[in-house]
């Protein structure tokens, strides 16, 4: 199986005056084309941090990330950039939608700074992509900041996968849910996962999360452990 994501002793640290925090303490983890992920452990664990290595929002302080057997650390910054918008779609706990936008326009808006598709091409994407998360037609031209969080999350996992990316990154994606809409957001995360065949690694507090999941990670005092389920 392809390894889509490959952590190779990786170590993260901050430093705190004199002292040394040790988040991650030399991990290494394969992540393959089509795995479902679940990320657990306590707060402050270093999940959001470990996900963050894995999408270039953060750098290792010793060690490497490979994407597709490319190491991270040999791309420059505008490949990387352009890895990011093309490859890996990030979903938050805070959905980090632009509010003032409607909700076509947000998914719209990373197809768009690709800058490969016309303006209506990317609506034309954008609409595909709603529908398939679960969004009436006629909520598209709304402002997302009338949506509900519920809604609010489906426009984001849109807008993460508006460039057709290989993998979805989800940091607590259904911390702000309440238990009947952060079922379906798992549920959609995991359709997404079988029929689109992405590669999605989803870190959470919510156990029942697991049951979603053949692959669960668990991270305390900087190391971690993989179980299969
Ligand atoms: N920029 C930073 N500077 C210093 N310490 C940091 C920084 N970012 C994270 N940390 C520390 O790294 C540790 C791991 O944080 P991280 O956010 O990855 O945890 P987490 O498992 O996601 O927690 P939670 O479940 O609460 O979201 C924490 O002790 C945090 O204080
Ligand atoms: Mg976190």
């Amino acid at each position: 199986m392809k390894i889509k994501v490959k952590l190779k002793n990786v170590t993260k640290f901050y430093k705190n005056g004199d002292e040394k925090i040790i988040v991650l303490n030399n991990i290494s983890l394969d992540i393959f084309e089509g795995d479902f992920i679940v990320l657990m452990g306590p707060s402050g664990a270093g999940k959001t941090t470990l996900l963050f290595i894995i999408s270039a929002l953060e750098k290792p302080s010793l060690g490497s990330v490979f994407w597709d057997d490319v190491p991270v650390d040999t791309l420059t910054d505008s490949e990387i950039q352009r890895y990011k918008l093309k490859k890996i779609g990030l979903v938050f706990q805070n959905y980090y939608l632009i509010p003032s936008m409607t909700a076509l326009e947000n998914v719209c808006l990373p197809i768009l700074l690709l800058n490969e598709y016309s303006e209506s091409e990317a609506m034309l994407r954008a609409k595909e992509l709603l529908s398939i998360v679960g969004i009436e037609k006629n909520r598209f031209n709304d402002l997302v900041s009338r949506f509900s969080g519920g809604q609010m999350q489906r426009v984001a996992i849109a807008r993460a996968l508006a460039n057709n990316p290989d993998i979805i990154v989800a940091d607590e994606p259904t911390g702000n849910l309440d238990t009947k809409n952060s079922k379906i957001i798992i549920e959609l995360l995991n359709k997404i996962n079988r029929d689109l065949n992405k590669t999605i690694i989803i870190a959470t507090h919510d156990p029942k999360i697991a049951a979603f999941s053949d692959k669960v990670i668990f991270i305390q005092d900087g190391k971690i452990t993989l179980n299969y389920i």
